[in-house]
């Protein structure tokens, strides 16, 4: 039997939530959320229900992934119908792979029920394809930290200069003046259109139509809280 449901919470929306996901969260007996999952996603779980936070975001004391994966064990163990939820689609950047590893050890069944993640969001919400024929054949996910906060080290240059594709880099705010440096020096031109799209979902959402150059520039002016990514590419502009 199914003892956890792992649920795309998708951007911030509850409308943009899928029907299996109200459906699990509204029979959960314990629900564990991100910081990014909170908010009116939560209306739908069952009065009398856990909550339990376990968010974690950058610069803020937050439970380590091992205190997270086990206490999950634990509430499955214990018997409870537990719902896992996790901001956008939860296979991406979200550390699933952890998770599902405690839980395939304890012997724990579970599912996985995706959610629309905040790229697919983004580009629905600034009127943008993610893909042209001919123009954008490719798109790539990408992040723009690594564990220690900093731009990944191993980065694929070529495919992230490829200005045929459409680029979506995740967590993304400190590092992409030294990104669009790296870019630059590789060959995509500083005008790629680029969009800065924070809080996508949420009543305060912010589409910032740009190029990369200029947004490496605003970006290396100062930085605000509001969660965000960055799409570039030759589509990223349009609206
Ligand atoms: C840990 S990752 C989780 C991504 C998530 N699994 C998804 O599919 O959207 C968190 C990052 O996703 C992006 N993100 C998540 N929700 C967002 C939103 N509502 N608006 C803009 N960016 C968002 C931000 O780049 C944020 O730093």
């Amino acid at each position: 039997m199914t003892r956890v449901s792992f649920v795309g919470a998708g951007p911030g929306d509850p409308e943009l939530l899928t029907l299996k996901a109200v459906d699990r969260l509204a029979h959960a007996d314990v629900v564990l959320f991100d910081d990014l999952s909170a908010g009116p996603v939560l209306r739908h779980v069952r009065a009398g229900a856990d909550l339990v936070a376990v968010g974690k975001r950058a610069g803020r004391p937050s439970p380590s992934q091992a205190h997270v994966s086990a206490l999950l064990v634990e509430h499955a163990l214990s018997g409870a119908r537990v719902v896992r939820l996790k901001a956008g689609d939860p296979g991406i950047f979200g550390r699933l792979e952890e998770e599902i590893t405690a839980l395939r050890t304890a012997g724990v069944a579970f599912e996985i029920i995706p959610g629309i993640s905040a790229a697919q969001a983004a580009a629905a919400a600034a009127a943008i394809p993610l893909t042209r024929r001919a123009e954008a054949r490719r798109v790539q996910f990408v992040t723009g930290h690594d564990a220690t906060g900093g731009l990944p080290e191993q980065r694929n240059m070529a495919a992230l200069a490829d200005s045929d594709a459409t680029t979506v880099v995740f967590m993304p705010k400190r590092t992409f003046p030294a990104l669009a440096d790296d870019l630059a020096a590789h060959g995509l031109p500083g005008d790629t259109p680029a969009l800065l799209a924070e809080a996508v979902g949420h009543p305060e959402q912010r589409l910032t139509r740009t190029s990369i150059a200029a947004l490496a520039e605003q970006l290396r002016a100062g930085v605000s809280d509001a969660t965000a990514l960055i799409l570039y590419g030759p589509l990223a502009a349009e609206a």
